[in-house]
């Protein structure tokens, strides 16, 4: 396949762009870090407020040795982000008949859709009933539910009346559900019966149940659990298909809920007689949003914290620019909502903009492996934004399953959440793409609620595998070990040295690990935790983690995570969890495990050990390979020496410089005991 070192922007995508030449994002970009508080205050006018944000917008503190880190963006400001998405487009834009989401099921025959009106009384029939259940502002509610439209409407309906939400993936375990609801205190939490995930019933309420018996056992007890009833429903449109004539499995599956009285109060009950209208809640632009937990290095997850004002302005406005939106656009972002993705590019950010999106419950690949391009022309998409392990995946079928399909209507192409190889960026360019998108690879995180590093798709050159130039309002550093920051082409630390509107306000809970994660490393910076390279135009390429973090699929694990999962078995002593290259996943875990006296290595360990670290953490934390490993190679302090680690599950003999080893006679056991690498 070619390689072209760069790509400009097709002239047709830059004549009709929001900002349609590098000169203009570099105008704009100067005036948005200059004047952060000119330049976010017209962008905030656009919105509605009650009272509005007073001037200055941004007052904060970046460093630890001056005083408590703080940010605070258009404090004092009052609105709704749930009234910015939904009312304001419907009254003042008047795009109540538009649709707002294209529901696409498990199963291609199912599929329904909502317009703006439609979802608004959807969302204030759940408001009321959140309020009648007696959520009020500031409680936390936990929102753990499969892909579907009334996951939208939770989260907007807690924005609704000012209750703070926190969505867990569903594919997390029980355990990690637990974990997520105790930390946040919430006092109820909205699950359905369950779904499917390709061919495989995920019985949700199930682990919903188990979630809330290991709360109980730690005298935590949840009052309601409102449950969604997914399975057996049928308004959904599914080809006329019903409970007794199959493909529909998941109307085929109903009826298997288990049921506690007391505490379980199904969705459809409570929605049927409660009020379409419902006066929101009006919030301080600094009150709290979302939690969302992401892995820390210590293996406890951290409660992300976003606010409703900050992250309503930057997201709207990343969504804009980012991917050039227009007003008969159909984006489709892949990602599941329970991810950070799923927040800001699925949710707030095209509904802010009054953009109609396809939401999609399934698999790449079930029941077909041309799934993805059969949607993009069922719905005429025209943005499209997924992860590069994705890409890789469809990549393996080839171009045949892609090109079965026309895909004409695409017109940007976006990607997310690890860095994307550049053959898997030359594949999406050349072949779905067709050398006609161009490719916005978005740098962000879970931490900084929006775009950070990216290109734009009409001013930009791009360079496969580069995230290239930094959004308005955030100013990127590199810095070395030592602090210092580099200029020019350089390799190091990625920081930033001022706030942008979205950036976290805190660790739920926690604000000294907020400052001790993000801030202490290097004073006066927010640190990234990833590596990155600037090249000699400027470029900026990210390397990967630089902590004890590794990212499968997209999503960040902590070492420290699996490491107390696998030690929690009987016959495991201590365990060592390093990153390794995957062909797909981009990294998977590869796991070092030394077992107690007297217990043996076997193929039934390995097996209970997979099994457990899925059910304390989720599947997607299931290890590729567990070794046996009598010795571990520590420092003469007993630091686990994971470099050395990481060379042993390569087979790569140049373990660098190993003089700080207490131990050398347990590498050569290491190589021999080795796991046979299957790509
Ligand atoms: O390591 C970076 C990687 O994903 C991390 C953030 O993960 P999370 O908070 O789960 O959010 C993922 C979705 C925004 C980052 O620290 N990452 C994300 N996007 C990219 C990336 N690495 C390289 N290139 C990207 N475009």
């Amino acid at each position: 396949m070619s390689s072209p070192d760069v790509c400009p922007p097709p002239p047709e995508v830059s004549a009709g762009a929001h900002i349609d030449s590098y000169e203009k994002y570099k105008e704009l970009y100067e005036r948005s870090v200059q004047e952060p508080n000119a330049f976010w205050g017209e962008i905030a006018n656009d919105f509605y407020w009650r009272v509005p944000p007073p001037q200055p917008l941004l007052r904060y503190n970046f460093d630890v040795t001056k005083g408590k880190i703080f940010i605070e963006w258009m404090k004092g400001g009052v609105t709704n982000i749930c009234y910015n998405v939904l009312d304001r487009n419907i009254h003042e834009k008047k795009l109540g008949d538009k649709v707002a989401f294209y529901w696409e099921g498990n199963e291609p025959a199912e599929s329904t859709s909502v317009t703006y009106a439609e979802l608004l009384k959807k969302v204030c029939r759940f408001a009321n009933v959140l309020r009648s259940q007696g959520v009020t502002k500031g409680d936390r509610v936990s929102i753990y539910m499969p892909m579907v439209i009334e996951l939208v409407v939770a989260m907007l309906a807690c924005a609704r009346i000012g209750a703070i939400h926190s969505i867990v993936f569903a594919g997390f375990s029980a355990e990690s559900l637990c974990e997520r609801i105790l930390d946040s205190n919430c006092s109820l939490l909205i699950t359905a019966d369950g779904f499917f995930r390709g061919d495989k019933l995920i019985n949700l309420k199930q682990i919903a149940d188990e979630a809330l018996k290991k709360c109980d056992e730690k005298n935590y007890h949840v009052e309601r659990c409102i449950v969604l009833k997914h399975l057996g429903r049928d308004e959904v449109t599914c080809d006329g298909m019903n409970k007794t004539s199959p493909p529909c499995k998941r109307l085929c599956a109903d009826g298997q809920t288990s049921w506690n009285p007391s505490r379980d109060l199904w969705w459809h009950d409570l929605v049927k007689d409660a009020s379409a209208e419902c006066e929101p809640e009006w919030c301080d632009a600094e009150d709290e949003l979302f939690i969302l937990y992401t892995s820390g290095s210590t293996g406890k997850p951290k409660g992300v914290v976003h606010t409703v004002g900050g992250y309503m302005i930057f997201t709207a406005t990343t969504f804009k620019y980012v991917f050039d939106y227009h007003g008969d656009d159909v984006y489709w972002c892949t990602a599941d909502i329970g991810w950070i993705t799923g927040h800001s590019y699925l949710t707030y950010g095209p509904l802010a903009n009054g953009a109609t999106s396809v939401l999609f419950e399934g698999l790449p690949i079930y029941p077909d492996i041309s799934r993805m391009w059969q949607i993009i022309d069922k719905y005429n998409v025209s943005k499209f934004y997924t992860a590069p392990t994705a890409i890789r995946l469809l990549m393996k079928y080839g171009e045949e399953p892609v090109k079965r399909h026309s895909r004409k209507s695409l017109k940007i192409l976006g990607t997310v959440g690890e860095p994307i190889n550049p053959e898997a960026w030359l594949w999406y360019h050349n072949v779905v793409g067709e050398k006609r998108c161009p490719i916005v690879d978005t740098f962000w995180q879970t931490e900084t609620g929006g775009h950070v590093l990216t290109p734009l798709p009409g001013a930009t050159v791009t360079k496969p595998g580069s995230a290239t130039f930094p959004f308005f309002g955030v100013v990127p550093a590199i810095l070395n070990e030592s602090g210092e920051e580099l200029e020019g082409e350089a390799e190091g630390y990625l920081v930033f040295k001022q706030p942008w509107p979205a950036i976290m306000r805190t660790v739920y809970g926690n604000r000294q690990r907020f400052e001790t994660t993000y801030f202490k490393k290097f004073p006066g910076y927010y640190v990234t935790g990833d590596g990155c390279r600037r090249d000699k135009d400027g470029y900026y390429w990210i390397t990967g983690r630089i902590d004890d973090m590794l990212n499968v699929s997209g999503h960040l694990l902590s070492t420290a995570e699996v490491e107390s999962a696998l030690v929690e078995h009987s016959s495991v002593a201590e365990a060592a969890v390093v990153s390794h290259p995957h062909p797909v996943k981009g990294e998977c875990l590869y796991c070092f495990v030394t077992l107690r006296d007297g217990h043996e290595f076997t193929k039934k360990l390995t097996d209970q050990l997979k099994i457990l670290v899925r059910e304390k953490i989720g599947p997607i934390a299931t290890p590729d390979y567990i070794q046996n490993a009598p010795g571990l190679p520590k420092t003469r302090s007993g630091k686990i020496m994971r470099r050395v680690l990481r060379k042993i599950a390569k087979n790569d003999h140049d373990l660098g410089d190993i003089s700080t080893l207490a131990d050398t006679s347990v590498i050569h056991q290491l190589f021999e005991n080795r796991c046979q690498i299957v790509d």
